[in-house]
């Protein structure tokens, strides 16, 4: 599989500049305002704030710029971008549902997700039933006749679990209902939800569109049906914009997007394929391996796999975060979708009830490093906590115990 080719002249081309001496980088625009000759032309511009440079708030040249590539990877008529991920992810359930509306929405999106969906929306009267969205009939028995948003992450990003975006865009439109969908994990380069009838993708800029773990930032892109009112409500008034240096180094990140991508899809495939084999892997949760149950519906909506996946283990908690301390490359740390590699090991009964002998959950996420490396540390690890020590380095650490021989 391989990022769609169009993608690298998105990302890497731009018209000649001539409003700015034909600068191959967009300035930065440092500046909340732009003032005006005439007070004519300041009511003009006023008239829409979204399209013309009034106020930052609103609009900013150096973050329009990065709007528009991420408008065009998407395939959406107009993006905005958002200080955060979960920025980007409120405003746009803000901006579709009411008090009374209902939201159904799948069991694994990302925690604070399910936390603004399931917690705080109830005190405005909004509430969200989650299934496990890897079937349509799960999506469709929680249907009610208030049924207003579903909100959907494919692939999830602690399990891997897809849903079948097509049958529930449909399920969508048939009960009058809108979609949103994070792409966080697949990108522009290996998903393109707006295409399977999504009305809102969103996505942790964080993540794999930065690329460099330097920054935080989210998007929305979409058609200007539901665009429009999203920028001149949630967006101006809930304030949570990206700055324009932040869109700066966004951009920059954003050149090398396809070609990132590429490394961490083969990359991540080769070291789950180690994983796979090992004896502390008992169950692989990676939408690129044949083995995933959803491997063919992966194969039908997303034409490339992210180098984020996890296995589930029956060694202990303690023992594989003992692995993660002895690993050199891989860092102990949340999020992904920069050039490091990074492992998170938590208690599975935290993350869902699977089955209860099944102890543990390690997420692996595969950076830009030579993969050989990544597949070496790990083996190095495992075999610094599980191979006992030999007599001779017992002695070194202890010389008061006596030696054979
Ligand atoms: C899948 C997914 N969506 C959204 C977010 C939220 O993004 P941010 O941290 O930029 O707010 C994250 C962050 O980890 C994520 O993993």
């Amino acid at each position: 599989m391989t990022a769609n080719e169009k993608m690298f002249s998105i990302v890497a081309h731009d018209e000649h500049d001539d409003q700015h001496h034909g600068s191959i980088n967009v300035p930065i625009y440092q500046t909340s305002l732009f003032s005006f000759d005439t007070y004519d032309q300041y009511n003009l511009a006023r008239v829409d704030e979204q399209e013309n440079y009034v106020y930052s708030r609103g609009n900013n040249p150096t973050v329009r710029f990065l709007e528009d590539k991420l408008a065009q990877l998407e395939q959406g008529e107009r993006a905005k971008c958002f200080s955060s991920g979960m920025a980007a992810i409120s405003a746009a359930i803000m901006s579709i549902v009411k008090t009374s509306d209902h939201v159904i929405c799948t069991h694994q999106a990302y925690g604070p997700t399910r936390e603004f969906l399931g917690n705080y929306l109830r005190k405005f009267g909004v509430e969200t039933t989650f299934v496990d969205g890897s079937t349509l009939d799960n999506w469709k028995n929680a249907v009610r006749s208030n049924t207003r948003l579903l909100y959907l992450e494919s692939p999830t990003s602690m399990f891997f679990q897809l849903q079948d975006i097509r049958s529930c865009t449909e399920l969508a439109d048939s009960i009058g209902a809108e979609t949103i969908l994070d792409n966080s994990w697949a990108t522009p380069c290996f998903q393109n939800p707006l295409l399977f009838g999504v009305g809102l993708v969103v996505h942790s800029i964080t993540k794999y569109i930065s690329g460099h773990s330097d920054c935080l930032g989210g998007v929305v892109v979409g058609s200007k049906r539901l665009m429009d009112p999203l920028m001149s409500t949630e967006y101006m008034l809930f304030g949570g914009v990206m700055t324009p240096q932040t869109a700066g180094l966004v951009t920059r990140g954003l050149r090398t997007l396809p070609l990132r991508m590429q490394r961490h899809e083969s990359s991540g495939l080769k070291v789950a394929d180690y994983v796979s084999k090992q004896s502390y892997a008992v169950k692989m949760n990676h939408p690129g391996l044949a083995n995933h149950p959803q491997y063919e519906l992966g194969g039908s909506q997303m034409s490339g796999t992210g180098g984020l996946f996890s296995f589930e283990s029956r060694e202990s908690v303690d023992k594989l975060r003992a692995w993660a301390d002895q690993m050199q490359y891989f860092r102990i740390g949340a999020s992904w979708g920069g050039f490091e590699s990074l492992i998170n090991v938590n208690a599975l009964h935290v993350m869902s009830a699977n089955d209860p002998q099944i102890g543990t959950l390690v997420r692996l996420y595969i950076g830009a490093e030579d993969p050989d490396d990544l597949i070496r540390d790990l083996d190095q690890a495992w075999q610094s906590i599980t191979v006992s020590p030999s007599e001779e380095e017992l002695y070194e650490q202890n010389p008061g115990i006596s030696q054979k021989g």
